[in-house]
């Protein structure tokens, strides 16, 4: 038995949950920024940390409490250490650290992301291997085929801009608000997905690399020639056709990964796999195929932190700990000793 608390304050959400044997959740605190950083259509990194700041306290005793649980009930305090926002981490980190401290409990660090592609295990721990995940979020469009727990090779990545950054950029250029990718799903529901044929980029044969800048830019320039023109555009047609491609090339990728490396599994983590007409593609995709596919409810899939206490059971599985040192790694990659930025 092991009982975890786990914390997430890589960028605007300020989370804490308490989760036991990596699989019940008992309380998964959410404490959104959005209202905050709106106004300025995006996150601003030291709002960010400042409220964390404010926030920490309250959030962990509101999970400890909803999950009628102590600080002398738990087996380990695991944390969020990258990659995100460096201001934003050390907080999360602080907290974790000191808790461990006064306690004596492990520490567990937990990338990010490996925390989104563990959001399925909490759905599912007896998921099969070898899988593949599309880890598709703000920040991040990987490729990961894992062999094991936590074992990781990232086969693909983005060359550019990331899949939620490219539908909260098309938001933004249509005027929708922030965080844009629900908005853009919720309008490309009333659209025509074949209205406009905007560029799907495949990269070289073989490459299951990414690129979004593009698509992006070409919505951007269609709704400015539309304007010059002064002619009227349909909103929710070029929201559906955006949607369609974006779409297109990330289900082709995954699947023809899969294929390659012999997946009997296909999983999807991170933000935008709350997207509505992804999940479908994947889940219709994988029945032609006869594979399994699995994504997560969409309050697990966006930032939280019971994904990230449920990557951390397998650590604690593993006794995979940290000492007081950790420190935040904005640029932590999955893979063990690639670090992107070097603090
Ligand atoms: O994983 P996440 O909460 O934070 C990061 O780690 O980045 O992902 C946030 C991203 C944002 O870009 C947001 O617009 C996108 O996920 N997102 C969506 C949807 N819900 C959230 N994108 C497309 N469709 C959605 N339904
Ligand atoms: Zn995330």
């Amino acid at each position: 038995m092991a009982l975890i608390l786990a914390i997430e304050t890589s960028c605007d959400e300020t989370s804490a949950a308490v989760v036991r044997d990596g699989v019940e959740i008992l309380s998964n605190i959410i404490s959104s920024q959005i209202e905050v950083h709106k106004k300025f259509g995006g996150v601003v990194p030291e709002v960010a940390s400042r409220k964390h700041l404010e926030l920490i306290n309250g959030v962990i005793r509101e999970a400890l409490d909803g999950a009628g649980a102590d600080f002398s009930s738990l087996d380990a305090v695991a944390v969020t250490s990258g990659p995100g926002l460096v201001g934003a981490l050390l907080v999360g980190v602080s907290a974790a650290k000191a808790i461990s401290y006064a306690r004596d409990i492990p520490l567990i660090a937990v990338n990010h992301l490996e925390g989104h592609i563990y959001a399925n295990f909490l759905a599912d721990p007896g998921l099969e291997f070898p899988l593949i995940c599309l880890v598709v979020s703000g920040g991040h469009t990987d490729l990961v085929i894992m062999k094991g727990h936590g074992n990781y090779s990232v086969v693909g990545r983005t060359r550019d801009d990331a899949a939620g950054e490219a539908f909260d950029k098309v938001a933004r250029t249509l005027g929708l608000g922030y965080p844009g990718g629900p908005l853009v799903d919720r309008l490309a529901a009333g659209g025509d997905p074949f209205a406009i044929h905007f560029p799907r980029a495949y990269l070289e044969e073989g490459s299951f690399d990414f690129s979004f800048s593009g698509l992006k830019s070409a919505v951007i320039n269609y709704l400015h020639r539309a304007r010059q023109r002064g002619e009227e555009v349909n909103a929710a047609d070029i929201a559906a056709s955006f949607q369609q491609a974006v779409v297109d090339v990330l289900v082709d990728k995954t699947f023809e990964a899969a294929e390659k490396y012999r997946a009997r599994t296909v999983i999807l983590a991170g933000g935008v796999a709350a997207n509505r007409l992804l999940r479908e593609s994947m889940a219709e995709s994988a029945n032609k195929r006869d594979l399994k596919m699995l994504y997560p409810p969409g309050v697990l899939c966006t930032d939280n932190a019971a994904m990230i206490a449920c990557a951390a059971y397998y650590r604690y599985l593993r006794g995979d700990f940290s000492d007081l040192t950790l420190n935040a790694v904005p640029g932590l990659d999955l893979v063990k000793g690639e670090e992107l930025n070097n603090l």
